[in-house]
Formats: structure tokens, sequence, C-alpha cells
């Protein structure tokens, strides 16, 4: 493809683009996903190709609703509850896999991790696809996930067919995967729905088992600007510290929002718009632990630890 991606809001042209094999940027409430039809194996190779991602690394299926969810995964007593709570909503359910999970979906694996997203514009979309749409964040690999469907012409312009626009992501980082197998359920990957808000659903404590092993993809460096990442506990320390660079001459910034909702919903934009700006530094301050601040310190995290 030489010509870039339009950005429209014409939902029935993305759904023939979909059913005609190709790729579209999907809004989502998270980030915006690189959809492909679930079922379709060449379109789902062309998801890994466009991203460079490995072809091991497995990806969500995304539906409308928890009915069409359960056709491609089976689901535990806690699967059924949280899906009640959380669907549609920033929530994966990583499950047993039916018949239906292809293995270029799920990498070979016997799980497939499910999702029915909270946005008007994805509802009505999957509604008339009819079917699985996958959907990684829809960026360059290990690079930051894209809020606006302009981050997805920025990065993937040139390799797509068209962008389905559907404004700013509200939550703005991906959706908390939650395993349950069997008794089994563990978090493997925090996100807009809380460890607190899971326990709440389920009575009691849940743990955090996360890691590369459970779910691929989930190495330490990730999200990661060009910038070099440098993290403080507090904001204070963050001004002192960019003072100090931009004494030396060093393109500095500072990235902290008081609200923790509005620190998750712009944090992406705020590491993209830095490179836009040339920024070589940021100094970026770790909200408190809890809540959505975990899933957001996670993230910071990663896009640090790109400079290791
Ligand atoms: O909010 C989100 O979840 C966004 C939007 C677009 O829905 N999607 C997203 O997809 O973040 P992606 O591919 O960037 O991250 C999905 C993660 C990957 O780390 C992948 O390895 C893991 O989920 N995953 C998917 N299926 C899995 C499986 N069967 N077993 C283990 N891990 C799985
Ligand atoms: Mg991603």
């Amino acid at each position: 493809m030489t010509s870039t991606a339009e950005i429209s809001s014409d939902i029935d042209k993305a759904v023939s683009v979909l059913l005609s094999g190709g790729l579209v940027g999907m809004p989502t409430e998270t980030v915006y996903g690189l959809a492909a039809l679930a079922t379709d194996a060449t379109a789902v190779k062309k998801v890994f190709d466009v991203k460079g991602r490995p072809y091991h690394h497995p990806l969500i299926v995304h539906v409308p609703n928890i009915a069409e969810a359960m056709k491609w995964g089976l689901f535990s007593a806690d699967a059924v509850q949280l899906a009640a709570s959380f669907w549609p909503g920033p929530l994966t359910l990583l499950l047993p896999r039916t018949p239906l999970a292809p293995n270029w979906v799920t990498g070979g694996r016997d799980t497939v991790a499910i999702r029915v997203p909270d946005h008007l514009v994805a509802q009505e979309f999957l509604t008339k696809v009819g079917s699985g749409v996958v959907a990684p964040s829809a960026n360059k690999f290990g690079k930051v996930s894209p809020t606006l469907p302009q981050h997805v012409v920025h990065d993937l312009g040139e390799e797509i067919d068209m962008v389905l626009d559907g404004g700013e992501c509200s939550v703005g980082v991906e959706s908390t995967i939650v395993e349950c197998i069997g008794d089994n359920t563990q978090i493997l990957r925090q996100g807009g729905v809380t460890r607190e808000q899971i326990e709440q659903v389920l009575h009691r404590s849940i743990i955090t088992g996360l890691g590369e092993s459970r779910a691929p993809g989930m190495m330490k460096s990730h999200y990661a600007p060009n910038a070099r990442v440098i993290l403080f506990e507090n904001l204070t320390e963050a001004e002192d510290a960019c003072a100090e660079h931009l004494v030396h001459h060093r393109t500095c910034r500072v990235v902290f929002h008081e609200d923790v909702h509005v620190y998750a919903h712009h944090l992406y934009q705020d590491l993209r718009q830095a490179d836009l700006d040339d920024i070589s530094i940021i100094c970026a301050v770790l909200p408190p632990r809890g809540g959505i601040g975990d899933a957001v310190r996670e993230r910071l995290g990663k896009a640090a630890a790109a400079d290791d």
C-alpha cells in the first residue's frame, strides 16, 4: 500500500474493509487497536507483519457482548461474574479456548483472550462484523500505544486500509488481563479495571501474577518513547532533576498529572508529544500505588526499562 490510510467515521465502510481481508484502526475506550477478522489467517498474519510483532504473541479477540464471547472461550464461575460486572469495559478474560479460536490467534496455546469494549463506535462495528475481531494495540511493536486516530495514521498509516474515527480514548491505558482457568483466577496485566474492583466483585484477594511466561509480549521494555524516561516518586524531585538537565542544555520535560485518571488518559499522548517536540529526557513522576495508579506505574516502569 502506498497511500496513507484515511480517518473516517463510516462504520459500514470499515466493516466491508474488514470482511474483505483488510486492516482497520479500531477505536476502543482503552487504546486504538489494529483490527482484522479473527477467522481470516491471512489478515491476521498481516497484523503481525505490520506491527513487527513476533508470531507467537497471541492476540485478543474483540466481540460485542457476553453471548458472542461464550462462543470463543470456556467461562469459569469467576469469569462469568467478572464479565457480568465489567463488560462492556476495559477487562480482558484469558480462558480455555473453544474450537472456534484458531492457532493463528492464540499462538498455538490452549487459552484465548477475549474482550468486550465499552465504546459505541466499536460496539456497532463489532456487531456489524458479526464475528470475532483481533486487535492488538495499533502501534509498532514495543512502542507507545495510540489513543487518537492520528496516532494510528502516524505509526501505521502507510500499511493499513483505514482508521475508524472514535475520537480520543477515554481510559488511555490498555485493558486489565485476568486469567480464569478452573479455580485459578489471577491478574496478568494491570489496566483500566483495578485490582480493588475485581476483589470487590469476587469477595477475596486476587494475586497479580504478571509475567512474560504467562502472557507473551509483557517483557520488561515496552511502551517506549524515543526519549530516555527517568522515574521519580515525587514532583519536586522530578522538577529539580529536570531543571538540572536544562542547565546542561539537555532538552527535558516533566510528565505528571495530579489526578490519576487524567494521568492514565494523557500518559501516552504526553510520551508521544515529547518525541514530536524532540525532548531527549522525560522526568516522569510515579502516581501513588493503588487503583489505576498501578497500571500507570507499570507502563512508566516499562517505558523507563527501555533505557537499561
Ligand atoms: O486494551 C487492550 O487490551 C487493547 C485494545 C486494542 O483492546 N489491546 C491490547 O492488545 O492491548 P495487545 O495485543 O497489545 O496486548 C494483549 C496482551 C499481549 O501481551 C498478549 O501476549 C496477551 O495479551 N495475550 C493474548 N492472548 C493470550 C493468550 N492466549 N495467552 C496468554 N497471553 C495472551
Ligand atoms: Mg500493545
